[in-house]
This record gives C-alpha cells, sequence and structure tokens, in this order.
C-alpha cells in the first residue's frame, strides 16, 4: 500500500474539474479540434512567459525537438552536442533524423551539461574549416543543446559564449523547466528565452501538464518559426502544395485550451514545490555528505524563483538501499535516469569514451515526491522515513 505517492494528478485535477471540463465542452461544441485559436493563444502566453520569440505548439516535447532540428536542416553527415544525462529523447531525435549526437559530460552538482568540457569538446575534439566546426570523424556540428534537468537552468551565460565563439546554435531543452529563472548577465531570464531555438513537453506530470501529450517550440527567428509551422503540417504551404517534407506534430486545440487554464496557476504551483524543496533541505542538512541535496546556485540572485523543481533528486553511494527503505514504508520514488545515453543499446557506436559523472549520477541518483498537492504530513512522513535510514 502505497502511503506517499510519487505523484498523484488525480487531487490536481479535482481542484479545477469543473472549469476544464466546461472548456472541453466548448471545444466540443465548436468541433474544431487541430490548431485553432486557442493554439495561437496558447502560444502568445508562452512567448510572454519567456520573454519572446515565435513559438509554435507541437504535439510533445520530442516533436518540437524535431521540428527544430528539421527546420535546421539537420541530417546525415552532422552532429548536434547535447548530454547524455537526460531523457531519451533528447539524443533521440537527433539520430532519428541520421545525425550523430556527440555526447559532453555534465556538473556533479546541477547534472547539467558543463560549459567548461563542452568548450573543451569544441578545443580539442573538434576542427574548424571554411564551412564551419567538424568533428574529428568529419561530421559537421550543427547545434548545441543544452537540457535545464529537473528545473534549474544550465550556466547559459557561459554555454551561449562558448557557442558563440564556434558560431553554433542554442536549442534549450526546456522539457522539465517551464518559468524557471536564469541570472544572466544582461538580466534576469526565463527558460526557454535563452536560446536562438528551445522547446517544452507538457506530458502530464510536468509542472504544467496536458491531458495526453503536448509541446511547443519557441524559435528567435520568425522566418524559422514559420518555417516549423509548415514543417508540423506535413510542410503543406500552400494546401496539398509540399515543397518541404514535414510530418504531422499538430497540437491539438483541446490541450492548448486545458494548458491556457492551468497556465495562470503554475506560479503558485512552483512557489509550493519550492516550500516542500526548503522544507526538505532543512530537515536533511545534517545527512551530508552522505546525502546530497539539489544545488541552488541561483539562490542568492533569484531566491525561490531559480529552480520549479519538477524533480527533487537527492544522490547517494545508498541509493539502492534508500529506495528499498522508502519503498517498504510506502513512500514513492524514482530513478532518472538509471542509464547514461552512452550505455543505451542503440548508442552502441557511442560507446567509445566514458563520461564518469554521467555515469555515476545514474548511479546515485533518487528523486522523492514533491508535487504541488503534497500534504505537509506527507512530505513529513518522507523526512521522518529518510532520517531514520541515516539515522541508523
Ligand atoms: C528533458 C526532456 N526532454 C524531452 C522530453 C520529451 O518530451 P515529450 O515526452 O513531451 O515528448 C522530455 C519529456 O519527458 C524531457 O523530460
Amino acid at each position: 500500500m502505497t502511503t506517499v505517492p510519487f505523484f498523484d494528478l488525480k487531487r490536481q485535477f479535482s481542484l479545477f474539474r469543473g472549469e476544464v471540463l466546461s472548456e472541453i465542452a466548448s471545444i466540443c461544441d465548436a468541433q474544431a479540434f487541430v490548431l485553432g485559436p486557442r493554439v495561437e493563444e496558447f502560444e502568445r502566453a508562452i512567448e510572454i512567459l519567456c520573454g519572446g520569440g515565435h513559438a509554435v505548439g507541437a504535439s510533445s516535447g520530442t516533436d518540437a525537438e524535431l521540428l527544430i532540428l528539421m527546420a535546421l536542416g539537420i541530417g546525415p553527415g552532422d552532429a548536434v552536442i547535447t548530454t547524455p544525462f537526460t531523457f531519451f529523447s533528447t539524443a533521440g531525435c537527433i539520430a532519428r533524423l541520421g545525425a550523430k549526437p556527440v555526447f559532453v559530460d555534465i556538473e556533479p552538482e546541477t547534472f547539467n551539461l558543463s560549459p567548461e568540457k563542452l568548450a573543451l569538446c569544441l578545443n580539442e575534439e573538434c576542427g574548424i574549416d571554411e564551412v564551419g566546426v567538424r568533428t574529428r570523424d568529419g561530421l559537421r556540428v550543427k547545434a548545441v543543446i543544452p537540457v535545464h534537468l529537473f528545473g534549474l537552468c544550465c550556466r547559459m551565460d557561459e554555454i551561449r559564449a562558448v557557442c558563440a565563439r564556434y558560431n553554433l546554435p542554442v536549442i534549450e531543452d526546456a522539457a522539465q523547466a517551464i518559468g524557471a529563472e536564469y541570472p544572466s548577465s544582461n538580466g534576469i531570464r526565463r527558460a526557454g528565452g535563452m536560446g536562438e531555438f528551445s522547446y517544452f513537453s507538457f506530458y502530464p506530470t510536468k509542472n504544467l501538464g496536458a491531458f495526453g501529450d503536448a509541446g511547443l517550440a519557441i524559435a528567435q527567428d520568425e522566418k524559422l518559426a514559420k518555417r516549423m509551422k509548415i514543417l508540423r503540417n506535413h510542410g503543406m504551404d500552400p494546401l496539398y502544395y509540399h515543397d518541404l517534407l514535414g510530418g504531422n506534430f499538430r497540437l491539438d486545440a483541446l490541450q492548448a485550451a486545458i494548458l491556457l487554464k492551468k497556465l495562470p496557476l503554475l506560479a503558485g504551483w512552483s512557489n509550493r514545490r519550492n516550500q516542500i524543496a526548503q522544507y526538505y533541505r532543512r530537515e536533511f542538512a545534517d545527512f551530508a555528505p552522505e546525502l546530497r541535496l539539489p544545488a541552488e546556485p541561483y539562490r542568492d540572485q533569484l531566491g525561490e524563483r531559480g529552480h520549479i523543481y519538477h524533480q527533487y533528486v537527492v544522490r547517494t553511494a545508498k541509493r539502492d538501499r534508500l529506495r528499498e527503505h522508502l519503498n517498504n514504508s510506502g513512500i514513492g520514488t524514482a530513478i532518472y535516469y538509471p542509464v547514461s545515453l552512452n550505455h543505451q543499446k542503440c548508442f552502441a557506436e557511442l560507446h567509445a569514451r566514458p563520461f564518469p559523472e554521467s555515469e555515476l549520477a545514474a548511479r546515485e541518483v533518487l528523486a522523492l515526491p514533491i508535487f504541488p498537492e503534497l500534504e505537509d504530513d506527507e512530505v513529513k512522513l518522507v523526512v521522518d522515513t529518510v532520517s531514520a535510514f541515516f539515522k541508523n
């Protein structure tokens, strides 16, 4: 029997059930389900949240990433740099288009792509010719995808500076980071508003979740955003004429309408996630260094806005025993991610080099329950159970 669930979407739904159902009814009455005014309204709302750009609603975060890579013409002979410690699709999309994902290891404190290792990779493992950057095996490096993992932004100033030196576009994977802020040297910026491109996932368990799959891509360049809109509809423009080879990556009106209803609640949900995280932080402080807590590198400048805690991920060498102990007490946990992507079988040809930080993180990470509707007594039970493990 589960005492504290890892997440429980039913609790959130019960808070605005009536409102959402009447929104769904109005879409059903209109019988207009694909793209349309709700999707456009949602695109404008996310542009405002992210501080600009041109948003393109998509059928999932994965499809939003594909749209960006396709708009950049990425394919066979190309390489895209990203992190091996992320959800599969970040690298999977690159490979699906026939390009090669080139991994750069993470920072152990934040789990995010290391700007220093990115610079090393470009300096020492790549060369520059008249066309641009090439890997040693002759592939053309076309872009870099940093992932704002678990709701904490990457060190974007440093990443952008390295990419600017090599004239490489930055594609932010902001799937887990909607609303997270970053103290850039140009002022406070939001996840999804810092790279030439970015994308979000609205998978149901994300901080802003749809009732099914949904996603969104942003391009700072208007022409490329237009191209992405054509690509998401089979490359069709005008009707039944296809100069481009696209796919069906369209966002449903129902999902956009539900997301629009939830969006005004997002800031409050992020605050509650932060409240829980700060409680964990205080209560677990005594268990260092055995238990390592999530880094909050932007706290001094941004307070609680610097991390939206999509996940609360601790690390310990005793991870599997801690997980079993929590499981025996009915407390839900999860492991994001158990396998560094260089060890996934479908990326077998990339195994050549180790990624020690990503591989160690995969052995040590454990996500504890953190969702806005968790009750205080449930949070306390998590704390007491973790504490009992480390005190014994
Ligand atoms: C970091 C990251 N990137 C990409 C995705 C893909 O998004 P979706 O599941 O909406 O396709 C996810 C979603 O799980 C994610 O967590």
